[in-house]
């Protein structure tokens, strides 16, 4: 059904999460006509800004997909409006009030459609949950919240107790952005759409799993707030875990939101407890020319920190269609690129025949240039009866485009303007995904927490990663006989 109204209320309005996502995806959906007709957004803090100088903050941000929509921006910034007002103060949730009812009425606007979206430390979640629901809660009312969702097990169940009794699952919306980037949202597709896949994604033909996350970039700025976070519950226990989530569960029985989520949550309760032996975790230190920092370089880090700033750690699931097969998640800071990607590696062949053959890869590149590529033996051309591993190829740039990509936020605040679920994140799902990073967590931050492995800023990984993988059954392949090739446009 379409929807013709909505108010979004985005409290935080004045930070970076706001500027640099929120309001470029709220901007990016009304570019491409998928807000409602009448929209209007507040943008709630607590500095004392004017509308301009609040507009003046993320104009930057916003993009144009082509010259012919620059009166798109003017006409955006025209249904943004600053509020100013503190989080605890119900004085302020009154005036929101009004100034919301106001242009309600103005609109004949009969049954509100409110979307009020936190991006706010969950230290005042609570807070403005109360507030909302004491002062604003009014007609449909939904309420879209950011990670960090708790720091472990009892505090995620802690927030949980706060928000449950105020917002009911159906009205919260949890984002992790990952289930919005487009290639995570084609996993189900990818899996269950093909019978290649779907008959082959077992334990009797997967040799490994391998989710890994790097980034180009340190802790840089975020040095103070990173030390009590970590790779882990930055975007292991969140980010990676969802992707591995759906690539590992249960077909659902339909594509309804609560059809999937139960599916996740089936096979998170099949994960086995993570093995704190088995695990390599690091810190950077300087790059090897000196040129970049080291994370204890940081001055707002504690000088004695052991805070990881990378994981590899092996992961298990016990369950009919995984028993045996190696996971492995890792992830990582100030290393030599950006990229994230799946990689599933495919049993040997038969020997016999084939004295030396390379097994099957697929390859599922969620970022940057997506792709998915499956790697696969095939004969060289012409007289000659060899072979050698070559690639059925799909990637998006060249074989999408000219489709638009929304951005995860953009896709996510689409999702939740039309009520659609699947792509957050739902209660018990959080708790599994706590439960079983919590105790390695508190491993990794007790009395007997290993020392990081140093690596060097911009460095492939940490010493000891290829041993690492190889221990989990992953088998690099002859880096000579593949090679990405350079001319292929992505
Ligand atoms: C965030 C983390 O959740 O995800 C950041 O807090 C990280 O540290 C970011 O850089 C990665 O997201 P993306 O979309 O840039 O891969």
């Amino acid at each position: 059904m379409a929807i013709d109204h909505a108010v979004f209320v985005v409290f935080g309005a004045s930070g970076d999460l706001a500027k640099k996502k929120t309001f470029p995806a709220l901007f990016g959906l009304y570019r491409q006509d998928e807000l409602p007709k009448t929209t209007k957004i507040f943008g709630y803090a607590r500095s004392k800004l004017t509308n301009e100088e609040f507009h003046d903050k993320f104009r930057s941000n916003l993009k144009l997909l082509n010259d012919s929509q620059q009166p798109k921006i003017d006409q955006f910034l025209g249904i943004t409006e600053y509020f100013n007002g503190s989080y605890d103060d119900p004085e302020a949730y009154k005036r929101l009030e009004l100034a919301i009812q106001q242009f309600e009425k103005s609109q004949s606007i009969a049954t509100p459609n409110r979307i009020y979206y936190l991006a706010l430390p969950p230290s005042v979640f609570a807070t403005v949950a109360a507030n909302l629901k004491k002062y604003n809660h009014n007609g449909k009312v939904k309420l879209i919240v950011e990670k960090p969702f708790g720091h472990d097990l009892p505090s995620a169940k802690e927030l949980q107790a706060q928000l449950a009794p105020l917002f009911s699952e159906d009205e919260l919306f949890r984002i992790d952005h990952y289930l919005g980037k487009e290639l995570v949202k084609n996993l189900l597709v990818l899996r269950f759409g093909n019978e290649i896949f779907n008959a082959s994604w077992n334990k009797n033909h997967i040799q490994s799993i391998q989710i890994s996350f790097k980034e180009p970039f340190g802790t840089e700025g975020r040095g103070g707030y990173f030390d009590s976070i970590g790779i882990i519950r930055d975007v292991i226990q969140n980010h990676l875990l969802q992707v591995l989530t759906l690539l590992t569960m249960e077909r659902p029985t339909n594509f309804k939101p609560e059809s999937i989520r139960d599916e996740k949550v089936k096979v998170l309760k099949a994960f086995a407890p993570i093995d704190q032996n088995d695990i390599l975790v690091g810190q950077y230190v300087a790059s090897r020319d000196g040129s970049k920092p080291g994370y204890l370089d940081d001055s707002t880090v504690n000088p004695d920190s052991k805070c990881i700033t990378y994981a590899a750690i092996g992961l298990k699931i016990e369950n009919e269609r995984w028993d045996g097969v190696p996971i492995v998640v890792r992830a990582g800071k100030a290393l030599n690129e950006s990229k994230v990607e799946v990689r599933i590696q495919f049993k040997q062949v038969a020997k016999g025949v084939f004295n030396s053959i390379q097994k099957n890869e697929l390859v599922l590149r969620i970022q940057p240039k997506p792709a998915v590529y499956l790697k696969l033996n095939s004969k060289i051309p012409g007289l000659s009866n060899k072979f050698s591993i070559t690639d059925l190829d799909l990637t998006y740039g060249s074989r999408y485009n000219d489709f638009w990509i929304p951005e995860a936020y953009e896709s996510l605040i689409r999702d939740a303007l039309h009520d659609e679920h699947s792509n957050f994140v739902r209660d018990d799902e959080l708790e599994l995904s706590w439960g079983l990073f919590t105790p390695l967590l508190n491993y990794l931050e007790g009395p007997n927490a290993p020392t990081p492995l140093g690596y060097h800023y911009g460095d492939r990984g940490v010493p000891g990663l290829e041993q690492f993988l190889a221990k989990h059954g992953y088998e690099i392949q002859d880096r000579d006989a593949y090679q990405w090739p350079v001319t292929r446009p992505d």
